[in-house]
C-alpha cells in the first residue's frame, strides 16, 4: 500500500473526492490530512472518514523539519496539495522531490502565482475574457505554480460566463479528473 498525505486550506471538496476515490483502493491509502487553518472544512472530512489530521503552523511547517519528519515517520510517499495556500518550504520540496502534486484551477502558466487561488483565479480569467479555462496538475517546486506540468484539461467558456460559472465548470473538472490523475501519477512514479 502506498501512503499519501493531503494538504488543504479550504472546504475540502477535492480532499473528500480523493478520499472517496481511494477508500477501496488496494494501491493507495490516504494516511494523513493536514490543514493550515483550524476552520478548514477538510478537518471535518478527515473526521468523517476516520483519517488522522493535524494543523500546520509556521513552527512545524515553515520553520522546522517537524512536518517532514512526521511524514517520514508515517512512511508517506506522496503529498497532494488540494486547495493548499501556503508555499511549500524548500526542505519539504527537497525531501519529496518529484512527489508533491498541486492542483491549480486554471491553465498554467496563465493565472498562477502568489495570491492566485480560488475565486481570484476565476475572476482573473473572466477579466482576461479567456475563451477557455481548465485545471492544471503540476509538480511542486520552490516557486508558486511553476513546477513541471503533469496534466491539463480544458473547458470552453462563453463570453457571458460569470466568475461563478467559470468556477463551477472548473470544479466539475477537478471532481471528474483529479483522483484518476493522482492514481496514474503514483503508478508511474513508484
Ligand atoms: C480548488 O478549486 C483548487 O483548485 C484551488 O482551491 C480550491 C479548493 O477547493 N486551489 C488553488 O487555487 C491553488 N492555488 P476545495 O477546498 O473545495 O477542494
Amino acid at each position: 500500500m502506498h501512503r499519501i498525505a493531503i494538504l488543504a486550506s479550504g472546504t475540502g471538496s477535492n480532499a473528500r473526492n480523493i478520499i472517496e476515490h481511494f477508500a477501496d483502493s488496494e494501491m493507495v491509502e490516504v494516511k494523513l490530512i493536514a490543514a493550515n487553518k483550524t476552520t478548514a472544512g477538510v478537518l471535518t472530512v478527515a473526521q468523517d472518514f476516520g483519517i488522522a489530521s493535524m494543523i500546520l503552523t509556521k513552527e512545524n511547517f515553515l520553520e522546522s523539519d517537524d512536518f517532514v519528519n512526521h511524514l517520514k515517520k508515517l512512511k508517506i510517499e506522496f503529498v497532494i496539495l488540494a486547495g493548499f495556500l501556503w508555499k511549500v518550504p524548500s526542505n519539504m520540496v527537497k525531501a519529496y522531490k518529484g512527489r508533491i502534486l498541486n492542483i491549480h484551477p486554471a491553465l498554467l502558466p496563465n493565472h498562477g502565482g502568489k495570491g492566485m487561488y480560488g475565486h481570484h483565479v476565476h475572476e482573473a480569467v473572466h477579466k482576461a475574457k479567456d475563451a477557455e479555462s481548465g485545471i492544471t496538475v503540476h509538480l511542486v517546486n520552490e516557486h508558486y505554480d511553476k513546477g513541471d506540468i503533469y496534466f491539463q484539461v480544458r473547458t470552453t467558456l462563453r463570453t457571458e460566463d460569470t466568475p461563478q460559472e467559470i468556477e463551477r465548470k472548473v470544479r466539475e473538472l477537478e471532481i471528474a479528473y483529479f483522483p484518476d490523475v493522482i492514481e496514474k501519477f503514483i503508478s508511474e512514479n513508484l
